[in-house]
C-alpha cells in the first residue's frame, strides 16, 4: 500500500500572473492531476487556435468553476508529487494580505518564487520576498522561467540566480534551489530539460518532493491566550482557544504576566457532555485552576519549561497600510492575542522599500516593510514568531481600526521574567546594628553605584579604574566591579547570551547595591546593554543611590581603539554575540551623565566623573 502523502501548503507569488497561470497549468499536466476531459480540451482549443497549448487555460477553467460556485473546494488548486501533496494558497493583495497574515489564513509551508528570465528581477521581487517572510515561509524554491527568452543562456541564468540568491538573503529567506525553466514546454518541471544540459541542480518537481509540512501547531508547544473568565459558583473558568500545543489535567501551568504557576484542575469543552482530560490545538476549552490567579483577558497561559518571553520591547518587521506614513513615537496599540497594549516605534532600523533596504528612515510610508524596534506600554508575554506562530504575530491599530501587522523576532531581547519574579518569600529583612548616617559620617561621604554602561571598548573599564585610584586617594571608600573580571569569578558559569547577560547585570546590580549599603562607591564596569537590565539595577540600589553613566563612543570608534582585538575576531565571526556587531546595544535614554570619550580626551573624562562623583556623594 503508499505511503499516505504529507500535505505541504505552497504559496506562488511572482510578478507576471500570467506567468503564474502557464505554470500551474504545466504542474497539473506534469502530475496528472487535470480533471478528467481537461486536457483534451486544451488540446482542442490549441487545435483551433493554431498555437501550442495554452496551459493557463487549465486556470481560467478552474477560475470559471469557482465563479460559477461549481467545486466543492472553491479556494484550493491540488496536486501530487511522488512524496507530497500539495495545495496552493492564494496570494492576496496588501490589505487583504495583512489581514490574511494576522489571523494565520494566509500560513504556508512553502513558497514558489517565479522569476521571469526576459523581464529579470523587479523591485517588486524584494516585495515578494518579504511578504513571503511575513507569511513565515521558510522553504523557497526559486524558478526562473522563460529561458527560451534568453537562449538558454547559462551565463545569463547565473546571473539572475545570483541575483536573486543576494535579494532573498536581505531579508532573510534563503532558497533551497534556483531553477532555470520553460514552464509553457515543460522544461526542468517534471522532465529534465534537454535544452539546459548544462543544468545539474533538481527538476521543480523534484525540488518540491524535498518540501515538508511545518510542525502541526499541536506538536509546538502550548498556549492559551485567555478570552474571558468567568465565575461559577467558587469556580472560576478561563475561556479561550489553545492555539499551540496540548494540555491535559494535572499539568503544572504558567499564567503570564502575572507569572503564576498553579496546575490545571479541569477542562470543559463547550457542548460536551462531561470534562475532558485533554486538550489541543484549535479547540476552545475552559480550564479551571488548581489555585485562583488572576488571570483576565489578555493572560496567557503556557507550560513552566517552554515559557513565552516576558518583555516590553520587542524587535519587529511590520507592515504599514494607512497613506499617512508612521513616524517614530507615534502612538499606536499592539494587539497580539487576546491583549492589546499602548506601543510606539522607537527606531526603524531598517525600511524595506522595492528599491532597496534603507537605514536611518524616520518615517515608513504606506506599503513599507521595515525592521523596527517597539516599545510596549506593559509587559507581555510574546513568542519569536519563526518559533511560534500564534502568538508572535501581531496587529497594529489605532483609532481608524487595524493600520498595519508585524511578526515578532525576539533573537537578543531578553527575557524579562527573572527580572520580575521575587523568588524569596517567608524572608524578613534584618536591621544592621550600624546605622546608615553614623557610617556616611566616619567615611566623610555616603554609598553610591556609578553604573558605567557603553560599548566594549568605549572606556568603561579604563576609566572605572582611574576614579577608583583617584577616588580613593582623596580617602573615598570605593571598589570597582569590572565585566572582565566578575566574570571570571562570581559570574563565570555565564555566557554572553542575551539571558545570560540579564542574569550576569542582575547580580552585578545586586552586589554593587549591597556595596554602596555598605557606604562604598560601587563603580561598575558592565557593557549592560539592555535598559530593562538597568532599570532593574537602579531598582536594586535604590533611585537615590544609583548614577547611570553612559561611556559614548560610537562603535566605528570602539572598532578602531579595539583594545583587546576582539573587534576584529568578532567581524571574523570568531566571537558569536559580540555586542554592536552581532548582539544589541540599547544606549542609555536617560543617563544622569553622559561622558563622551570621542569628543574629550581622558583627562577630561576622568575629571568629569570625579567631580560628579563627588557632588553626589556629599554628606
Ligand atoms: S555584559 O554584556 O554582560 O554586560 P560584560 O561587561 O560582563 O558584558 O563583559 C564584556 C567583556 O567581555 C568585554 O569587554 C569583552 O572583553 C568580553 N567579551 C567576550 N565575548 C564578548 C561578547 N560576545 N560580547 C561582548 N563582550 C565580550
Amino acid at each position: 500500500m503508499a505511503e499516505e502523502l504529507k500535505t505541504v501548503r505552497l504559496v506562488i507569488v511572482g510578478e507576471v500572473d500570467h506567468g503564474k497561470s502557464t505554470l500551474v497549468g504545466r504542474l497539473l499536466y506534469d502530475t496528472n492531476s487535470l480533471a478528467e476531459g481537461k486536457l483534451e480540451a486544451l488540446e482542442a482549443i490549441s487545435k483551433k487556435r493554431g498555437r501550442a497549448i495554452e496551459w493557463a487555460f487549465a486556470l481560467d477553467a478552474f477560475q470559471a468553476e469557482r465563479d460559477q460556485g461549481i467545486t466543492i473546494d472553491t479556494t484550493t488548486v491540488w496536486f501530487n508529487t511522488k512524496r507530497r501533496q500539495f495545495v496552493l494558497v492564494d496570494a492576496p493583495g496588501h490589505h487583504e494580505f495583512v489581514r490574511n497574515m494576522i489571523t494565520g489564513a494566509a500560513e504556508s509551508d512553502a513558497a514558489l518564487l517565479l522569476i521571469d528570465a526576459g523581464e529579470g528581477i523587479k523591485p517588486q521581487t524584494r516585495r515578494h520576498a518579504m511578504l513571503l517572510y511575513l507569511l513565515g515561509v521558510r522553504q523557497l524554491v526559486v524558478l526562473v522561467n522563460k529561458l527560451d527568452l534568453i537562449d538558454f543562456s547559462e551565463r545569463e541564468f547565473a546571473r539572475l540566480s545570483g541575483e536573486a540568491q543576494a535579494l532573498l538573503a536581505e531579508v532573510g529567506l534563503k532558497a533551497n534551489a534556483v531553477i532555470p525553466a520553460a514552464a509553457r514546454d515543460g522544461d526542468n518541471i517534471a522532465n529534465r530539460s534537454e535544452r539546459m544540459a548544462w543544468y545539474a541542480g533538481p527538476t521543480l518537481l523534484e525540488s518540491l518532493d524535498g518540501f515538508d509540512p511545518a510542525p502541526t501547531s499541536e506538536a509546538l508547544p502550548f498556549r492559551f491566550p485567555v478570552q474571558d473568565t468567568y465565575r461559577v459558583g467558587e469556580k472560576r473558568i478561563y475561556a479561550g482557544r489553545i492555539e499551540s500545543g496540548k494540555v491535559a489535567v494535572g499539568d503544572m501551568v504558567l499564567v503570564s504576566p502575572v507569572n503564576r504557576q498553579t496546575r490545571v484542575r479541569s477542562i470543559e469543552v463547550f457542548g460536551a457532555a462531561a470534562p475532558v482530560q485533554h486538550a489541543h490545538a484549535g479547540q476552545s476549552v475552559g480550564l479551571t485552576l488548581d489555585d485562583q490567579v488572576f488571570a483576565d483577558r489578555g493572560a496567557l497561559f503556557s507550560h513552566v519549561e517552554q515559557a513565552p518571553i516576558e518583555t516590553n520591547e520587542i524587535k519587529a518587521r511590520i507592515f504599514w497600510l494607512p497613506k499617512s506614513p508612521l513616524v517614530v513615537g507615534q502612538a499606536l496599540r499592539m494587539r497580539i492575542g487576546t491583549s492589546e497594549v499602548p506601543a510606539q516605534i522607537t527606531e526603524i532600523v531598517t525600511r524595506i522599500r522595492p528599491a532597496g533596504l534603507e537605514s536611518g528612515a524616520k518615517s515608513i510610508e504606506q506599503n513599507d516593510l521595515a525592521d523596527v524596534r517597539l516599545r510596549l506600554g506593559e509587559v507581555i508575554a510574546i513568542d519569536n514568531y519563526l518559533d511560534l506562530p500564534a502568538t508572535g504575530r501581531f496587529a497594529l491599530v489605532d483609532i481608524s481600526g487595524v493600520v498595519g501587522g508585524g511578526v515578532a523576532d525576539l533573537h537578543g531581547v531578553p527575557d524579562q521574567r527573572r527580572l520580575r519574579t521575587q523568588a524569596g518569600t517567608n524572608l524578613t529583612a534584618v536591621a544592621h546594628s550600624v546605622p546608615k548616617d553614623v557610617r556616611n559620617l566616619r567615611n566623610g561621604h555616603r554609598g553610591l553605584v556609578i553604573w558605567l554602561t557603553g560599548l566594549s571598548g568605549a572606556g568603561k573599564s579604563t576609566l572605572g579604574m582611574a576614579l577608583e585610584r583617584r577616588l580613593f586617594e582623596r580617602g573615598y571608600q570605593t571598589y570597582v566591579l569590572d565585566g572582565d573580571n566578575v566574570r571570571r569569578g562570581l559570574n563565570s558559569d555565564l555566557t554572553f547570551s542575551a539571558d545570560d547577560r540579564t542574569e550576569n547585570i542582575r547580580r552585578v546590580a545586586e552586589v554593587a547595591a549591597l556595596f554602596a549599603d555598605g557606604g562604598t562607591i560601587a563603580i561598575t564596569a558592565f557593557i549592560s546593554p539592555f535598559r530593562a537590565g538597568r532599570e532593574h539595577a537602579r531598582k536594586a540600589a535604590g533611585e537615590t543611590n544609583f548614577a547611570e553613566i553612559y561611556v559614548k563612543a560610537s562603535l566605528a570608534a570602539c572598532e578602531a581603539r579595539d583594545p583587546k582585538g576582539l573587534y576584529v575576531k568578532a567581524r571574523k565571526g570568531e566571537i558569536r554575540d559580540f555586542t554592536g556587531i552581532s548582539a544589541d546595544y540599547e544606549e542609555p535614554e536617560n543617563a544622569d551623565l553622559v561622558v563622551d570619550t570621542e569628543a574629550h580626551d581622558f583627562e577630561q573624562c576622568l575629571e568629569q566623573l570625579f567631580e560628579y562623583v563627588v557632588r553626589q556623594t556629599k554628606v
